[in-house]
């Protein structure tokens, strides 16, 4: 696996494999790597002949008190899980190398309309820091196609609706959400949990289960909302928000709409903010 952190000779090598015929996959991410980023990487090597990923712990995404300086940097083992899942290019900008006028001084991205929600209400900003970010990366990598988590359900949305507006040639490709056995999500932010805690956390994903059962009857999604809610409360997380969506454009559905919709839960524990989602499917 080759480890690139100029621009020039992340160019250089993409064109060669490009003028060689090569489809390439790209997997943006801020490091500290899961089992949850592999399963990118090999879903990505399973639909292109080659993989580039990034590490770059973007800093017009964190807001002014979120975890930008205490995220942590984890560069060896990451080479090393990248290298055994199949990547051939590790990409590791600086923030010169994506901000050339700086962070504070940068052309933004902003997408409407589905960033206002759930947790774009929640992090003021988040969503353009990330929609600027991937679209300077895609504009040095110029991958074929793109692999994004579906745990990060919104992100993935704004990605999509990114490359469609904007008329990027880059397929998105969304990887289901990998999980511990017991049900939570892997997440970097998951070793911020007490053991307490992280006993506790499952029950995110449990309420994610009785919001599709309760759906899957026929039952009120305000009242299946607010059950989930109160019962996470019980249980000593702050919620931030307990939804069922439309998947697409993340609005709440019609009354009797039942295709394409999504339970979504965003909740601290602690001091840690944990975020989970569902696809109802009957
Ligand atoms: P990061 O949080 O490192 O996540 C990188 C990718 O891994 C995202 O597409 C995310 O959805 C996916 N991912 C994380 N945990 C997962 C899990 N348990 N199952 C499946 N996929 C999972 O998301 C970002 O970085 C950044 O916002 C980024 C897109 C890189 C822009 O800075």
């Amino acid at each position: 696996m080759r480890q690139i952190e100029q621009g020039d000779e992340l160019r250089a090598q993409i064109l060669s494999w490009r003028n060689a015929g090569e489809r390439i996959a790209f997997v943006p991410t801020m490091g500290n790597l899961h089992a949850g980023h592999y399963a990118l990487i090999a879903l990505a090597r399973q639909q292109a002949d080659r993989v580039v990923a990034s590490v770059f712990v973007n800093p017009t995404q964190f807001g002014p008190n979120e975890d930008l300086d205490r995220y942590p940097r984890t560069p060896e083992s990451d080479a090393q899980g990248l290298r055994a899942a199949g990547c051939d290019l590790l990409f590791l900008p600086d923030v010169a190398t994506l901000y050339p006028f700086g962070p504070a001084n940068c052309v933004k991205v902003q997408v409407p309309g589905l960033t206002a929600e759930l947790d774009g209400a929640a992090r003021p900003g988040h969503f353009d820091g990330v929609a600027t970010v991937v679209l300077r990366l895609f504009n040095m990598v110029q991958p074929d196609l793109a692999v994004f988590g579906r745990k990060d359900y919104q992100q993935w949305r704004v990605i999509d609706y990114l490359v469609r507006e904007l008329a990027l040639p880059i397929q998105i490709v969304p990887a289901a959400i990998e999980r511990d056995a017991d049900g939570l999500a892997l997440s970097s932010r998951n070793q911020y949990l007490s053991a307490q805690e992280r006993a506790v956390a499952p029950e995110i994903h449990r309420s994610l289960l009785a919001l599709q059962q309760g759906w899957a009857q026929g039952r009120d999604l305000a009242t299946l909302e607010a059950e989930a809610f109160g019962r996470l409360q019980a249980l000593g997380f702050v919620p931030d928000y307990v939804q069922i969506r439309r998947g697409v454009d993340l609005q709440k559905p019609q009354a009797g709409e039942r295709e394409g919709l999504v339970a979504l839960i965003a909740a601290r524990l602690g001091r840690t903010r944990l975020i989970d989602n569902l696809e109802l499917v009957s």
